[in-house]
C-alpha cells in the first residue's frame, strides 16, 4: 500500500512582494497547504487571503493563536525577522524565515537560542542550493570530477531593486546591501558544495549614496543607502580552498561569471544561485570543450523561466525534517552563511583578517536520498 505523506498546515507572516510566488511554489507540494496568512497591514492579509483562496487572514498575533498552524514562514523584511521567528518559536510553530536568518549576527544568535529551547525546527533561506544546479555541482566535487577543489569565484552584480521593488529600502538597509541580500545564495551554494568558511578578508564601501526608485508601482522615489554596496573579499574555507567574491549593487553590467569552482583537475561554471536550475558545465583540464552535466535531481520548473523565481523547497525540506528526513536549509547552516557575510563588515572596519567563531555541516547531498530526486 501506498503511505500517504503527512499533510502541514502552514501560516505565512508577510504578504508583500514575494508572497505570491511563495504560494506558487508551496501550492507545486500537495503535502503542504496554506491555511492563513498574516500581515501587519490587515488589509493586505486580507486582499492576499481573496486573491490566493486563503481560508484565513489577521495579524501576527491571529496567526500565532492558530493551533492548527504547524508551520509559520515567515517572509517579513530581515529587520523584523529576529522578534518575529522568537514570538513563533515560542509560540511553539515550526519557523522557516526568508534570508537573512536575521539583520544582524547578534539577533541571529539569540534566534538560535530561542530555538535550541523549543522543539521546533528552524529552517531559514536560501533554499536554491537545493535545487538541481548546486546540487549536480557537489555531485560532480564529491565524485573528484575537478579532483582536489583549489579555489573558487562568486560575482554578485546589482539586482537593479530599484527598477522593480515597490519599496527597495530594506535592499538598501540593514540586512540588505549586496552582501546580505545576494550574498546568502552565492555563500549557501558555496558552503553546500565546499564546506564551511575559516577566514574573511574584505574590503567594502558605499557607490551611488542614493537611489531614484523607478519601479512602477513605488511607495518612495528615492532611496538613502545605509550599508555598503560595493564589496570584494577573500574567503578561505576550513578545506583550504580559497575563494574570491565581488559582490555588488553598483556593478550593473558585468560579463563576469556568477560562480566558478577549480579544482587540481578541472573547472566548474555554476548558473544564477538565485535560480534552482540552469546548466553546470565541467571543463577537465584534457578535455578541449566545456560539457554540460545531467542534472543529479529532477528540475523545479522550466529553466530561464519565472517557475525559478518560485520558493518552498526549503519549507518542503523543513516539513520533510519534521517527519525524520535531513534538515538541510537549517538554522545551523544559514547562521553560519550570515556570519561569513557580516565577517566582511567587521574586516573592513577593523582592518584586518576575520577568524569565523561559527561553522556548520556540509548539508546531505540530495542525490544520497531516492525520495529527494523529485523537486
Ligand atoms: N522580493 C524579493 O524578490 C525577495 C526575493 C527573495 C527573498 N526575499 C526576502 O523575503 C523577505 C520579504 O521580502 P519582500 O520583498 O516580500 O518584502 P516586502 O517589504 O515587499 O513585504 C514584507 C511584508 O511584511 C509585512 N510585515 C512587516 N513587519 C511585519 C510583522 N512584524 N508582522 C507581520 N508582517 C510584517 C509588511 O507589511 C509587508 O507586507 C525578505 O527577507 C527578503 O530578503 C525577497
Amino acid at each position: 500500500m501506498v503511505q500517504q505523506a503527512a499533510r502541514h498546515r502552514i501560516g505565512i507572516l508577510g504578504a508583500g512582494n514575494i508572497f505570491g510566488r511563495y504560494i506558487e511554489g508551496l501550492r507545486t507540494f500537495p503535502e503542504l497547504e496554506v491555511v492563513r496568512v498574516a500581515d501587519v497591514d490587515e488589509d493586505r492579509a486580507r486582499r492576499a487571503a481573496d486573491e490566493y483562496g486563503i481560508p484565513a487572514w489577521g495579524d501576527g498575533d491571529q496567526l500565532l493563536d492558530d493551533d492548527s498552524v504547524e508551520i509559520v514562514v515567515n517572509i517579513t523584511p530581515p529587520q523584523f525577522h529576529a522578534k518575529t521567528v522568537i514570538a513563533a518559536l515560542e509560540a511553539g510553530k515550526h519557523v522557516y524565515v526568508e534570508k537573512p536568518l536575521a539583520a544582524t549576527v547578534a539577533e541571529a544568535r539569540e534566534v538560535l537560542g530561542a530555538a535550541a529551547g523549543t522543539t521546533a525546527l528552524l529552517g531559514s533561506a536560501p533554499d536554491t542550493f537545493l535545487g538541481s544546479a548546486v546540487q549536480t555541482a557537489r555531485h560532480a566535487i564529491d565524485t573528484g570530477l575537478i579532483g582536489e577543489p583549489v579555489g573558487a569565484t562568486a560575482f554578485v552584480r546589482s539586482s537593479r531593486a530599484e527598477t522593480w521593488h515597490p519599496d527597495p529600502r530594506a535592499f538598501y538597509g540593514p540586512g540588505g546591501g549586496p552582501v546580505l541580500d545576494m550574498g546568502p545564495y552565492y555563500l549557501a551554494a558555496l558552503v553546500n558544495c565546499l564546506g564551511p568558511v575559516a577566514q574573511v578578508a574584505a574590503a567594502t564601501r558605499v557607490g551611488a549614496p542614493v537611489r531614484t526608485v523607478t519601479s512602477p508601482e513605488r511607495v518612495v522615489d528615492e532611496v538613502t543607502v545605509q550599508v555598503a554596496t560595493h564589496a570584494s573579499a577573500t574567503l578561505t574555507f576550513a578545506s583550504g580552498v580559497i575563494t574570491t567574491t565581488l559582490m555588488s549593487f553598483d556593478v550593473w553590467d558585468t560579463e563576469l561569471p556568477r560562480i566558478e569552482i577549480y579544482g587540481t583537475a578541472g573547472t566548474l561554471a555554476l548558473p544564477n544561485p538565485n535560480f534552482f536550475d540552469g546548466d553546470v558545465r565541467l571543463k577537465r583540464h584534457d578535455d578541449i570543450d566545456w560539457r554540460v552535466l545531467t542534472p543529479v535531481t529532477e528540475l523545479f520548473g522550466a529553466v530561464n523561466s519565472t517557475e525559478q523565481h518560485r520558493r518552498g523547497l526549503g519549507v518542503r525540506d523543513l516539513a520533510r525534517a519534521i517527519g525524520g528526513g535531513p534538515h538541510r536549509a537549517n538554522a545551523q547552516f544559514a547562521f553560519h552563511v550570515l556570519d561569513v557575510l557580516a565577517s566582511f563588515e567587521t574586516s573592513q572596519q577593523e582592518n584586518r583578517f576575520v577568524t569565523l567563531a561559527s561553522t556548520c555541516e556540509r548539508p546531505a547531498p540530495r542525490s544520497a536520498h531516492r525520495e529527494d530526486l523529485t523537486p
